[in-house]
């Protein structure tokens, strides 16, 4: 520990002391010796203080330091490559540099690098990871898998997200990153996201990806790498769902095509993502150094018609940003934009969110906006003639939020959906949520999965989807969870 320096006042007080000290050993009367006794004790005091004073500082000091530090624990991230032909370390890069410049502070390293230390004193790790050969791991992510990935690790402080590079040509997609994946849940690492796949540097999927980058880093109005080929789409309906709600206004937002509508471009299938273009809201004034309003990003929402429908249709919950202002894409969509004016749109294809095309039981668990991918799916079994259908929905009142309603009660009186558990948090004293529901079917939850019943689960990333999760390796168990993920029987679309 390191004294406290002396002040001028200090040395006069230590002169006095050394003063009263020697007054006891001179011949003086007791009332001096007396004197100079309460001297030295204020002076023992005043020394005192002072060294209370200086451990006071220290410790505000160092309170301070590590509020910082857990501030930079909390605002810094690794970012760990794995790459045979240079493209994983491209991304690497530049999501490292997009962290960055959302003013975190990030570390960038080859998988080669990384020893089980490494893995056990940080917090979060974005993977991005190639697959070459047939299956296999790069060849600079070989001492890893040889010396690391065989061993068995607590990661459960470590929570990490896997962007998975690869291409559908080859029989193993993305397999080193499904085994990345893999390991690291089975060491009790918490996984941010699920795995994103990019078949072959596919743009949409790095846009999915660039969408998690601004969750992360809070910065969720960074330009996009890569500016989607928008369509141009008619904006035809608006309809508030959830009037007196004590939640975001949600809407019904209806589109068509602005022209070319046999055109492939605007078929899609349930489970797909309409990449939307926002504008500036009309009064907006911002503008770059050369005078030109920057694009805006773009944001993601799940359709929830089918082109049957005739028209695309989604669920928008309204948001608001810190400073009180709406959201850049739900503000466009449910506010800005006016009826039956162009608005940019694209479909992403999603892959990771079909249900089995066989006539296999399906359970479709979702909350709020999340609504909208699972309605696609079933009007989508209800025209291939599926009818095993279980369906679990949370919002907050039934009074205000059973978006749809009309639709799915039909559904259920016409056989469509066979189950339905309606979880209302805020209907009774006891908060009651969708996991609640899960749990207290449980026994029926299991015999729909022994019958062979894929699962589909929509809605928010935080809260519904991790509680789901879980209570769903409780019921079946993580490995059976597990299994079903693989053979694409389970599968969720959460953000
Ligand atoms: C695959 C996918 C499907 C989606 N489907 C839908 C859908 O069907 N309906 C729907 O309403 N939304 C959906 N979203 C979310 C949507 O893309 C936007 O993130 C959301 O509308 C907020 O964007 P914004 O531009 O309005 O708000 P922003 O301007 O981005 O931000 C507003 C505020 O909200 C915060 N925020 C943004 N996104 C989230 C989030 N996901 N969780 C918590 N806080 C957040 C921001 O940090 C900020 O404080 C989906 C997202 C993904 C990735
Ligand atoms: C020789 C070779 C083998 C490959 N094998 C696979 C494979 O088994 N599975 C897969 O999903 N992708 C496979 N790919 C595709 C790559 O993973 C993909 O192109 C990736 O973007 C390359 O990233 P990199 O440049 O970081 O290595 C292969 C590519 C090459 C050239």
């Amino acid at each position: 520990m390191r004294l406290p320096s002396l002040s001028w006042m200090n040395r006069i007080s230590l002169a006095l002391t050394l003063l009263c000290v020697a007054s006891f050993f001179l011949p003086l009367p007791a009332q001096k010796k007396f004197s100079a006794a309460l001297v030295l004790v204020s002076y023992l005091s005043f020394c005192l203080q002072t060294l209370r004073r200086h451990n006071e500082e220290l410790a505000t000091q160092h309170q301070g330091f590590s509020a910082e530090l857990n501030q930079a624990n909390a605002q810094s991230i690794m970012i760990v490559y794995a790459s045979q032909t240079g493209f994983a370390e491209q991304i690497a890069v530049k999501t490292a540099q997009h962290l960055q410049d959302a003013g975190m502070s990030v570390a960038i390293s080859s998988l080669a690098a990384i020893k089980v230390e490494t893995l056990s004193k940080t917090s979060r790790i974005l993977f991005i990871l190639s697959t070459t050969g047939e299956g296999d791991a790069p060849d600079n992510a070989a001492a890893f898998t040889r010396l690391v990935m065989n061993q068995k690790i607590d990661l459960s402080h470590l929570h990490f997200a896997v962007l998975a590079l690869g291409d559908r040509h080859y029989q193993q997609f993305c397999a080193f990153a499904h085994r990345m994946d893999h390991w690291l849940k089975h060491q009790q690492a918490h996984s941010l996201f699920d795995m994103i796949e990019v078949d072959n540097g596919d743009e949409g999927a790095l846009r999915h990806w660039q969408h998690y980058l601004g969750l992360i880093s809070g910065h969720t109005e960074m330009a996009d790498w890569s500016k989607p080929g928008y369509q141009d789409w008619i904006l035809t309906e608006r309809e508030l769902l959830n009037p007196g709600s004590l939640g975001g206004p949600a809407y019904r937002i209806a589109c068509i095509p602005a022209q070319n509508a046999g055109s492939n471009d605007y078929v899609w299938q349930a489970g797909d993502i309409a990449e939307i273009g926002p504008d500036y809201p009309p009064e907006a004034n911002a503008v770059n150094n050369t005078g030109e309003r920057p694009a805006l990003p773009h944001r993601e929402y799940s359709i929830s018609s089918l082109p049957a429908d005739g028209k695309l249709e989604l669920l928008v919950r309204q948001m608001h940003r810190p400073d009180g202002s709406l959201g850049i894409g739900s503000g466009w969509l449910t506010a800005y934009a006016e009826i039956g004016q162009s608005i940019k749109l694209r479909i992403r294809e999603n892959r990771n969110f079909r249900a089995p095309a066989q006539d296999c039981p399906l359970i479709l668990i979702g909350n709020g906006s999340g609504l909208a991918g699972l309605r696609a799916h079933i009007k989508a079994r209800a025209s291939h003639g599926h009818l095993h259908n279980w369906l679990f929905f949370g919002e907050r009142n039934e009074a205000h939020d059973f978006f749809h309603r009309e639709e799915i009660l039909a559904w259920q009186t016409n056989g469509v959906l066979n189950k339905v558990n309606l979880c209302f948090s805020r209907d009774q004293a006891e908060r009651r949520y969708v996991q609640h529901a899960i749990q207290e079917q449980q026994a029926d939850i299991l015999k729909w999965v022994e019958q062979g019943a894929a699962i589909l689960v929509c809605g928010s990333l935080q809260g519904m989807a991790e509680d789901v999760h879980q209570t769903l390796s409780n019921i079946l168990g993580l490995d059976t969870l597990e299994s079903m993920a693989e053979l694409g029987l389970y599968r969720r679309d959460v953000y």
